[in-house]
């Protein structure tokens, strides 16, 4: 696969000899504009031109457009795998720098392809877009910024349990290149921006049940041990943290373990986790211009608004785990399923579907979707767990192929997927989907 990713640096390389304005094409989410950050800084340091567009999904209408653009290179980063056909066509060099799963077309001379999948590497755990996209620009000597490629995999939830793969040599890249530093602490965040019951409650990884998502049990806990809720962890004295430390430990050893931290950074983004979750929160918000921006090296105004909507966003994703808690889902045989035509709910479905498994709120030995009505369809959002993988559960092709049967579309990863289907077929599609997990499991 390095050897794939040299290939596209070299495309890389003629055109910014030629001085050619670079097309690229991301996805709107944490990952998705980490990967447009490391093209977006790769290519302003080379003082070439650039136009970014960030989406949250490839459509054929904006195929189109793109290839009726004239430009003499686009690069598509965290998505463009699944449209190898259609980018062969185009008159112009591409570059897929993608890690979700891929179909069996071919890609022609114009296309340079770097997919995991492509190399028998798991996609949804050792190499995100922001990975991938990180290995095309690597060749042009940009070690310093592999960092935003580990903020792309915290973003896809990749590092949380230490990374693996291709992404480790990454993090070696990282370090080598004195923007990283790893060293042992407590993993809750905003340290330094939230009371302390906000920072306890707002960790969804790892997970402290009865405290995550929960602003009650967080303020009830930090009394017990006779804390006071309203101050800032930053704040606290050194024999407190040890206290806070030792009871969060009791709850769920990982709390404590390796974070992340980019010493040039300012405190706000210093650690990559949050550096993450800042960006996922422009992007569930809609305001990916910002998220890049930020990425960019704006800061002051930039930071601001951007933790405003984290703020928003938090409160909405414990609006949503409340909800679970109350409604609970349905379930199947082999499945389990949310379901909400609530407007606040569908931008944070997924997450809170993936975060009520990790605190389970939601039985953790089944998939779960979560359903969202949008008019005439459904937005699908599906995760399960890493031990349901290994029993042979693929979300991505189960999600594909049974939107597929109904006039939908879907895909991603084995261990999380999405898909929209037409709101009629709603019934249908979950017994399909449910019998092709139990067939998965049975199969594998
Ligand atoms: O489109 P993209 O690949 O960036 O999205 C991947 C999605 O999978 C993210 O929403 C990420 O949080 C989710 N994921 C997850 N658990 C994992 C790996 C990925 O929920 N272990
Ligand atoms: O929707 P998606 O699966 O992308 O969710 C990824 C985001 O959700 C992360 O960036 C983070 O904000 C949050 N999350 C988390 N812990 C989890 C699951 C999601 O912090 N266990
Ligand atoms: O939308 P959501 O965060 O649930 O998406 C989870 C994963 O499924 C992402 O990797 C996303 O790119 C993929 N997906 C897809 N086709 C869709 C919806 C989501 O491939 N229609
Ligand atoms: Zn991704």
């Amino acid at each position: 696969m390095l050897n794939r990713a040299s290939e596209a640096s070299n495309v890389l390389k003629g055109h910014i000899e030629n001085n050619n304005v670079i097309r690229i094409i991301s996805h709107n989410d944490a990952d998705g504009i980490s990967a447009a950050a490391v093209l977006a800084n790769a290519l302003k340091e080379e003082k070439v031109q650039f136009h970014t567009t960030i989406v949250p999904r490839l459509k054929e209408d904006l195929i189109n457009q793109l290839r009726h653009e004239k430009h003499d290179l686009v690069i598509f980063s965290d998505m463009g795998s699944s449209f190898v056909g259609e980018l062969n066509s185009f008159k112009c060099d591409v570059i897929i720098a993608d890690h979700h799963q891929v179909s069996d077309v071919e890609a022609e001379s114009n296309v340079v392809h770097i997919n995991p999948h492509l190399f028998d590497i798991d996609g949804s755990r050792d190499l995100s877009g922001a990975g991938s996209s990180y290995l095309a620009v690597r060749d042009l000597d940009k070690k310093h910024l592999a960092y935003f490629a580990l903020i792309g995999a915290f973003g896809d939830m990749q590092g949380q349990d230490g990374f693996t793969g291709v992404n480790k040599l990454i993090v070696d890249d990282a370090k080598q290149s004195g923007n990283l530093e790893i060293h042992d602490g407590l993993k809750i965040v905003s340290k330094s921006s939230e009371p302390l019951f906000k920072s306890l409650a707002y960790t969804f990884s790892p997970p402290l049940p009865g405290i995550t998502g929960d602003l009650e049990g967080s303020t009830e806990f930090l009394e017990r041990m006779n804390l006071s809720y309203g101050i800032k962890f930053s704040d606290l004295g050194e024999e407190e943290k040890d206290i806070l430390k030792d009871e969060l430990i009791k709850i769920n050893p990982d709390i404590f373990g390796d974070c992340y931290t980019v010493p040039k950074e300012i405190p706000l983004l210093r650690d990559l986790e949050e550096y993450s979750y800042i960006l996922d929160a422009c992007g569930k918000n809609k305001k990916f211009g910002l998220g890049l921006s930020i990425a960019l090296g704006e800061r002051e105004k930039a930071l601001k608004t951007a933790t405003d909507l984290q703020r928003k966003y938090r409160d909405q994703l414990v609006k949503g785990l409340e909800w679970i808690k109350k409604e609970g889902s349905v379930n199947l045989s082999h499945i389990q399923y949310l379901y909400s035509e609530d407007k606040v709910l569908k931008s944070v479905m997924g997450t809170i579907a993936s975060i009520g498994l990790s605190i389970n709120l939601l039985d953790d030995s089944k998939p779960v979707l979560g359903l969202s009505r949008l008019h005439k369809d459904i937005k699908v959002s599906g995760r399960t767990t890493r031990q349901q993988v290994e029993n042979g559960v693929n979300l991505g092709k189960a999600l594909q192929d049974s939107s597929n049967n109904f006039g939908g579309q879907g895909g991603g990863h084995d261990i999380a997927a999405g898909a929209m289907i037409p709101f009629d077929s709603k019934d249908n599609f979950l017994n399909l989907v449910n019998d092709m997990v139990e067939y998965q499991i049975n199969n594998d």
